[in-house]
Order: C-alpha cells, then structure tokens, then sequence
C-alpha cells in the first residue's frame, strides 16, 4: 500500500458554513490560493446547490486554481450533481462529492427511506455522477453510527458504481481512536472491490478525538485525510490540517506516511484565515496558537536555551512562523513594506500598497515599532471585502465623567459619504448607534473584547467582536492605537458582513 497520504482540504466548505467563519467570494479566492501554495491535494470549494454564492466560489475557484484538484459537495439528487457539475466543470481535476447518510437514526428521522431505498439512491447517483465526471467520492454521513454490514455492503456497491473515493464520516463526532481505528482496517479486510476506490476518512471534533482518529484511521490503511485550517467546522470543528500535517511529518519514524503539505506555509494559511473571518485562534493551539512555541516557565527556557530539543519537538521556523517579529519603523519605505507583506505570503496590488502605506505612515507615527501583527490589521482594515462595503472615513465622541457620551461618525460607501450622530450608554455603544443609523442595520452586540496586538503602551488596542442579525451571528476585527476606532472598525468590520449576507440573500430570492 502506498504511504503518501491524500490531504482534501474543507475549510471553505465544512469550514466555511460554521457561524462566524462565512467567507465572501473573493475571500473564499484568496484562501483558496493558499491552500493551493499548502499543498492540499483537492480543495473542497464549496457546497454549489446551497446559495449562489456557493456556486460562485465553486465556479470561479474551479477556473482560477490550476494546481489541486477542486470537489463540490452534492447530495445523492440530479439537482445537486447537475448544479455541482455546472460549477466544476472546468477546473482541471473536478470531483463530484455526493453523500448519503446510512445510520439508521439518519435514515429513519431525517431522510425517511429503508436501508434499500438508500443503497439503490447512493448507487443511481454515483452512476449519474460518474456519466459526468471521471472523479466521483461518495460519503457514508453518520457512517460511525451505521450498522457495519450495510456500510460494507452500500461501501462495496458504490465503488461498482464508479466511485474513486469513498469517505467514512465520523460525522458528529462520536467514535474513539481504536474503534474507529478497527471499522476501517474491516472495510478493508471485508469489502471485496476496497482497493479499487482510496478510502477516506472525515471526523469532527465533538469529542476533542479528530486529529486521533484521523491518524488511527491513516493507521489502518485510510488513505485521505479530510480536514480544515485551524481545525474549524461544524460544531467543534473538523480534525486540524496544521495538526495532522505535522504528526506525519514529527513522527515519520513511526508512521512512517508522507503528505505533500509545504510546512512552511502552515502559519501563513492559519494567520490568513484568521484575518479572512476576524476569529482569533486559540492562543494554545496546538502548532498555530501564539503559545504554541512560548517557553515561560524558567526551567523550560534555560532547557531551550542550552538545546531547543529538550522542550521543542519541532522548530516555529520549520511552520512558517517568522523569527523576527518587529519589523518597520517610521522610516521604512514603500519597498520595504511590500517586501515584508510578500514574506507573509500577501502579494498587494498596487492600490493596496497604496492604501496601506498611508496608513502605516499614521501608524509609524504614533507607534516606534511595528510588527507583523500590526501590519495584518492594517491589510485587513485598508483592503475591505467589496467594494460595496461601507469604510469608516472619521469618528469623534465626547465622553466623561460628567458627560453623556456622545459620538458622530463618517461612512462611505460607494463613493457617498453619509454622517451621524448618537449618544449612547458609553463612547463604543454611541459610536455603534450612529453606525447603525447610517447603515439602517440595528445589530445586536453579543461579544466584545479589547487586548493589545504587541507590547508595550504604544501597543495597537485589537477589538473583537460579534454582532447578531436576524439570529445570524458576524465577527469583526480591528486594530487602532486608539481603542474607539478600533471599536467603530470592527463593528463595521461585522456590519459589513451582515450587509454582504442580506443583500446576497435578498438577490437569490429574486
Ligand atoms: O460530516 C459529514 O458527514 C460531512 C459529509 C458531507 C462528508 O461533512
Ligand atoms: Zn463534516
């Protein structure tokens, strides 16, 4: 058996449809493009048949990507595939995935068909697909809860059917290492065509046992490994790209299994996804987290410091994490700044650098030093999503002890500046009221949370927060030396997103 494990990346698909981490078309691009430089041998695009814009990302990452292969998500229904396949039909390595549960809870509650009624609709619409394309997957949905002989039996006859791939979900996160470790080593044992199709494994992380039971399955002879950047998905997530990529790559000698993921580009496609959906990682996440390589105790540092080996399993360096962090100072030009972008794996256009070198100047100014963190807000905050969104021009409040805070704010959008004013409970709730005046989106504010980026008392105040509209719930994120812009940024970072949502919905359902 071949020890070269197939990664199929789903961050912009299972990923992508879990709350806080939608992606806008041209975002779902750019993230694309970097998991294409991670090395991902297929990229899960996008779910076609659910929304336009899904389509879209599906159709337009299938034309723009020339290097892994692109999948689009259907259920086991003409509509589904046919919609799919208008979206990959020119994406040089197009995959049809088609999934049908086959727990009977599944089977019984939700879809209402008999075990044969499934086996015959999985084996029609593998057929159907295969008639379209050459590279078909077909998914077993809850196959962890399934009865073990009919997941053989529907496993047995969709690869007569004509699937390439057949994917054993642990689809709400139920099993554990050795059992499902053992549930693929038996489909190989007992399925008679196995070898004909690669067999694939997709496990959520309910149970905090994704990444261990991804790598019991790969153990077991499963040959793709379905997983996302940061580990994000539905619920708690999906297993954890960066995490299995580097136990394969950490412990070689006893696994002895290879992948085609460049190391290097791990941090830089964990930060991007970050900047992307305004959701922090975990500061202890395993491999990306900003702890993940922060030696604090004392006896650990001088460990490090004698020989990185005694408490360092793997470099930061051999993930993509910059050595040196600070960067510019007020003198640094416009060369440079693009440089640094482009060693973070950002190519700007030229109105970009434009952008954000005037704001970087405002910055330098107010601030000695600035680092890579700083920078990444600063693209974040020059570079909106479209070009319908709305850009803050100018904020001003009057607060105090004595005073009813009060704040007026300065939008455009499409070329129109509008202003307004509100007072509020605080300085952050005026400045979102008058917000919500211009852009007519009363949001409801969730969360709210204020750190500083870097050290030190110049350090840049990074607002996070998450608003709720019509029960949908939108992150954002920004940075500013001074914490009330940062505040207005961000909520208009999340308003901006709802805009997106309700305008995209509100054109579908013309
Ligand atoms: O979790 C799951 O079962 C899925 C399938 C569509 C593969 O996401
Ligand atoms: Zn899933």
């Amino acid at each position: 058996m071949k020890n070269r494990v197939v990664f199929f990346d789903t961050t912009l698909r299972d990923g992508e449809q879990a709350p806080g981490f939608s992606m806008t078309v041209d975002q779902k691009i750019a993230m694309a493009k970097q998991l294409e430089r991670l090395g991902a041998d297929v990229l899960e695009a996008g779910f076609p048949i659910a929304s336009e814009g899904d389509f879209e990302s599906v159709r337009r990452i299938s034309q723009e990507l020339r290097g892994c292969a692109i999948a689009g998500l259907a259920r086991t229904k003409k509509e589904d595939i046919d919609r799919a396949w208008e979206a990959l039909k020119h994406a040089k390595r197009p995959r049809i995935h088609t999934f049908l549960a086959t727990s009977d809870i599944h089977l019984k509650h939700k879809l209402k068909k008999s075990r044969e009624e499934a086996l015959e609709t999985a084996v029609q619409w593998v057929r159907y697909a295969k008639s379209l394309t050459e590279d078909v997957q077909f998914s077993a949905e809850d196959a962890t809860r399934s009865d073990f002989v009919f997941l053989a039996q529907i496993v047995e006859a969709v690869i007569d059917a004509g699937a390439t791939v057949v994917n054993i979900p642990d689809t709400v996160g139920y099993a554990v290492p050795d059992e499902f470790g053992q549930l693929i080593r038996t489909l190989r044992e007992t399925v008679p065509n196995i070898t004909k199709a690669v067999l694939a494994v997709h496990c959520h992380n309910d149970l905090g046992l994704a990444v261990a039971n991804s790598i019991a399955a790969l153990q077991n002879g499963a040959r793709q490994v379905e997983c996302t950047v940061n580990g994000i998905g539905e619920r708690a997530g999906n297993a954890s790209l960066e995490e299995i990529a580097m136990i394969l790559h950490t412990r070689h000698e006893r696994l002895k299994l290879t992948s085609g993921i460049a190391h290097a580009e791990i941090y830089r496609s964990s930060q991007l996804l970050s900047n992307l959906t305004g959701v922090y990682v975990q500061r202890n996440k395993a491999i990306v987290g900003s702890n993940a390589f922060a030696h604090e105790a004392g006896i650990h540092q001088d460990g490090v410091l004698k020989n990185p080996l005694t408490y360092e399993i793997m470099t930061p360096v051999s993930v993509g994490i910059p050595e040196s962090v600070l960067v510019l100072g007020k003198h640094s030009g416009r060369h440079a700044l693009s440089k640094r972008f482009s060693e973070m794996g950002c190519r700007l256009s030229r109105e970009e650098l434009d952008r954000v070198y005037t704001a970087f100047t405002r910055l330098a100014d107010k601030k000695k030093e600035v680092y890579d963190a700083d920078l990444m807000m600063l693209l974040q905050q020059e570079t909106p999503e479209t070009s319908a969104a709305y850009v803050l021009e100018g904020v001003q409040v009057l607060s105090g002890t004595q005073l009813i805070p009060t704040a007026t704010v300065r939008l455009r959008r499409s070329g129109e500046t509008e202003e307004n004013s509100s007072t509020g409970d605080g300085p952050v709730d005026a400045v979102c009221r008058a917000i919500d005046r211009i852009t007519g989106f009363p949001a409801r504010m969730t969360e709210y949370t204020l750190n500083a980026v870097t050290k030190g008392k110049d350090a840049m105040g990074e607002v996070l927060l998450q608003i709720e509209y019509r029960k949908r719930i939108y992150t954002g994120r920004a940075a500013s030396t001074d914490v009330i812009e940062a505040s207005a940024r961000a909520y208009l970072h999340a308003v901006n997103q709802a805009v997106f949502h309700h305008e995209r919905s509100a054109t579908e359902k013309r």
